[in-house]
């Protein structure tokens, strides 16, 4: 069985936002059960219920870490569930938790090329030892079971598949066509049980950011059982309509919910035993329990993530 614990529902900022004074930013703010707070975009998957590999390392990963007794030590010394950790971009959001991994335990990082050689250009990463924290290349579209610093499986392959997105804000080049973007900028993940005999197990997916679903990528996820989806906004100009932004959805690299172009319309087509949306900006109204948009995301068939939500497969 492979077992997801959502670390962090919301995306880069959190819910409520430290500089947002926005309604439901409000709300959160206060404690209102509607509107309960999102940490930054992180999940954590198991097959085994004791070793846990985060995909994605939030900023909020200290107050996540805190806050999910299942990934507290076991031990009387120094100890963690934490087992490996996989980043899908080096996004602030994706990648600022590693620091905070920083106090001498032992485990594999596993991320593109790319992404390694993003890390690998800023000093400050350096804190994770390289003699303790392997960092493991991961190719795309290439299935890799995951094994922990010892070496020992950790019981799923974790396969990378490049999706339409662009590269971390803090690295746009605006001289360059796409900011500088190539195609391992934003991937999406596929985690496939191994089971005890080697034969495949359960599968999912999760695509914090995306910024369309073409038919490539649609035909991938048809038919999957679980596909944990990039909710970042419900309207592409939601910033700009919140007075909070400027930016699209589009121009971050994620699609909307809503409209011709959006996520619910593009997932209608498919068959997906389970869609979960994650990655929620503040800005998005079904963060918000009483809203129509969650209404409508509801009657969709899709489940609002929150942090804490557990889900088995
Ligand atoms: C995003 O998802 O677009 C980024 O996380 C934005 C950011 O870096 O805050
Ligand atoms: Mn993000
Ligand atoms: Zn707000």
């Amino acid at each position: 069985m492979l077992r997801i614990l959502v670390l962090g529902a919301g995306a880069g900022g959190g819910f409520p936002q430290w500089n947002c004074g926005c309604a439901q930013c409000r709300r959160a703010r206060a404690g209102d059960p509607a509107a309960p707070v999102r940490t930054q975009s992180s999940i954590a998957v198991s097959a085994d219920g004791l070793r846990w590999t985060l995909i994605n390392a939030s900023p909020d990963l200290g107050r996540q870490l805190l806050d999910r007794p299942t990934l507290h030590p076991v031990s009387d010394t120094r100890h963690s569930p934490i087992s490996a950790v996989v980043v899908t971009n080096a996004d602030v959001d994706h990648v600022a938790g590693l620091l905070t991994l920083r106090e001498g335990h032992p485990f594999p990082l596993y991320a593109t090329t790319r992404v390694h050689g993003i890390l690998g250009a800023n000093a400050i990463f350096n804190v994770l030892n390289r003699d303790i924290v392997d960092r493991r290349p991961l190719a795309v579209d290439t299935p890799e079971p995951l094994t922990d610093a010892n070496g020992e499986g950790l019981g799923f392959t974790v396969e990378l598949f490049p999706v339409p997105g662009k590269i971390a804000l803090w690295l746009e080049d605006p001289t360059k066509p796409g900011f500088g973007s190539v195609p391992e900028d934003t991937v999406g993940v596929k985690v496939t049980e191994v089971l005890p005999g080697g034969e495949e197990g359960a599968h999912f997916y999760y695509i914090p950011g995306c910024a369309a679903l073409p038919p490539d990528l649609a035909a991938r996820l048809d038919g999957a059982a679980l596909v944990l989806f990039d909710g970042t906004t419900y309207t592409d100009d939601e910033m700009a309509a919140h007075k909070v932004g400027t930016k699209t959805a589009g121009r971050m690299g994620h699609m909307a919910m809503s409209g011709p172009e959006g996520s619910l319309a593009a997932f209608a087509k498919l068959d997906v035993g389970r869609k979960v949306y994650i990655h929620i900006n503040n800005t998005n109204p079904v963060l918000v329990a009483d809203t129509a948009e969650r209404r409508a995301v509801e009657e969709a068939g899709w489940d609002v993530a929150f942090d804490g939500m557990e889900i088995a497969l």
